[in-house]
C-alpha cells in the first residue's frame, strides 16, 4: 500500500510517499519539502494569506519531485492523505483541495490526518521504532503537550501549556534578541556562545506538581533583562541571554517529562515536533533517561519539523489499525482547531 502524504498546515509544504506493505515497518520511499521561512522572515512570523498562496505554488512541483524520487507514476498511489488540522484554515484548505482533486483524478480514496498524530508517530520512521505504550512530549511552534500513548489512536493528555507553546517561547525570545524567524534554531545557535546560568530567568510552573506548562512569562522576563542591558548590549551579553532563555525552557520541559514518566510508570519516551530538534533538550533527556535505563525515541532529524512523511505514515498506521475510514466522496472539510483527544 503506497500512501501519499500532503502537509500544508502552516509554513512548510511537505509531500511524501510511504510504503506500508503487510506487517513490515512502514518505509519512506521519497519526501520533498519547501520551507516558507525566508518569505515570512520579513514579517517576523507566519502571514497566513502568504502561506496559503505559497502552498498553491509549491505542492504540485513537490509532488512531481516525490514521484520522480520514488520512481513511481501517480497511478501507483493507493491512498492520498493530507493534514486536516489543526493549523491555518486557508493553508489546510490548499492541501485538502489538492489531495481530494488527486483522489478524484486517480480514483483513489483520501484520508484527512491530525497533524499532531503525525508528529507523535514520526519516530516510527526511525530505525528501532518504539513499542507501545510510551509517553510522548510534543513540542512545536503551536503545541506543548505530554501524552500517554497506548497504541495508534489511543492518546491520553497528561499535561499541556496553559498559554504559549515551547516553540513560541523560543521564537518570541529570538525576536526580542533581533534574530530571524523561525527563532528556535537561531536562538539555539547564539546560545552556544553564552553561559546557561548567566542571567536568572523564571522556570514557570516547575514546582506546580502537575504536568502543565506556561511560557508566556518567560518572554516578558527576557524583555525586561534585555532592557536592563541598555540600548546596545554586547555580543557576549546577548549570547548569555539566549543561553539562559534556552536553559529555562529546556529545564521545564525536561523536569515535566521526567515527572510524566515517573507518574505513569512508563519507561519509553517519544519526543516529536520542531523543538525536538533542540540539541540541549535532546542531551538532557538522553542523559536523564540513560541514568534510569529508559529509552528515548526521536524522528529522523529532518522529520522533526513539519513534513509530508509523518502525514503519510500516520495515515498508513491508522489504516492498518483499522481505525480510519477513507473517503471517495470528494467532499472534505478542514479543522483549524482540533484537539488530539477528540480523535
Ligand atoms: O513542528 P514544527 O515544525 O511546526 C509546528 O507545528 O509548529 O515546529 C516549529 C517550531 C518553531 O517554533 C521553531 O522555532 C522550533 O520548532 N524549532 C526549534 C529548533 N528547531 C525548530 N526550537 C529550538 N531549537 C531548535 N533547534
Ligand atoms: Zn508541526
Amino acid at each position: 500500500m503506497k500512501v501519499l502524504g500532503i502537509e500544508s498546515s502552516c509554513d512548510e509544504t511537505g509531500v511524501a510517499l510511504v510504503d506500508a506493505d503487510g506487517a513490515a515497518a512502514p518505509r519512506l520511499l521519497a519526501h520533498a519539502l519547501h520551507s516558507q521561512a525566508d518569505m515570512h522572515q520579513a514579517y517576523g512570523g507566519v502571514v497566513p494569506e502568504l502561506a496559503s498562496r505559497d502552498h498553491v505554488r509549491r505542492v504540485i512541483p513537490l509532488l512531481r519531485q516525490v514521484l520522480a524520487g520514488a520512481g513511481c507514476e501517480a497511478a501507483a498511489i493507493d491512498v492520498v492523505a493530507y493534514t486536516r488540522g489543526p493549523g491555518l484554515a486557508g493553508a489546510l484548505l490548499v492541501g485538502a483541495g489538492v489531495a481530494e482533486a488527486l483522489g478524484a483524478a486517480l480514483e483513489r480514496p483520501t484520508l484527512g490526518v491530525h497533524h499532531l498524530e503525525g508528529h507523535l508517530l514520526s519516530p516510527f520512521l526511525s530505525p528501532g521504532a518504539p513499542d507501545f505504550p510510551f509517553v510522548a512530549l510534543l513540542v512545536s511552534g503551536g503545541h506543548t503537550q505530554l501524552m500517554r500513548v497506548d497504541g495508534v489512536g489511543r492518546y491520553e493528555l497528561l499535561g499541556e501549556t496553559i498559554d504559549d507553546a515551547a516553540g513560541e517561547a523560543f521564537d518570541k525570545s529570538a525576536k526580542l534578541l533581533g534574530l530571524g524567524y523561525p527563532g528556535g534554531p537561531a536562538l539555539a545557535k547564539l546560545a552556544q556562545q553564552g553561559r546557561d546560568d548567566a542571567i536568572a530567568l523564571p522556570r514557570p510552573l516547575l514546582h506546580s506538581g502537575n504536568l502543565d506548562f506556561s511560557f508566556a512569562g518567560l518572554k516578558t522576563a527576557v524583555m525586561t533583562r534585555l532592557r536592563a542591558l541598555g540600548p546596545e548590549p554586547t555580543a557576549a551579553a546577548r549570547a548569555d541571554l539566549a543561553a539562559s532563555a534556552q536553559a529555562a525552557i529546556v529545564d521545564v520541559l525536561v523536569a515535566k517529562t521526567l515527572r510524566a514518566l515517573e507518574q505513569t510508570g512508563l519507561t519509553r519516551l517519544v519526543v516529536a515536533g520542531g523543538v525536538g530538534a533542540n540539541r540541549r533538550l535532546r542531551a538532557q533527556l538522553d542523559a536523564a533517561a540513560a541514568r534510569r535505563g529508559w529509552q528515548v525515541h526521536y524522528p529522523p532529524v529532518a522529520l522533526c519539523t513539519d513534513n509530508g512523511a509523518m502525514i503519510a505514515l500516520a495515515a498508513a498506521m491508522r489504516l492498518r489499525a483499522g481505525l480510519a475510514g477513507t473517503s471517495r466522496t470528494g467532499a472534505f472539510d478542514v479543522r483549524p482547531r482540533w484537539p488530539l483527544e477528540q480523535l
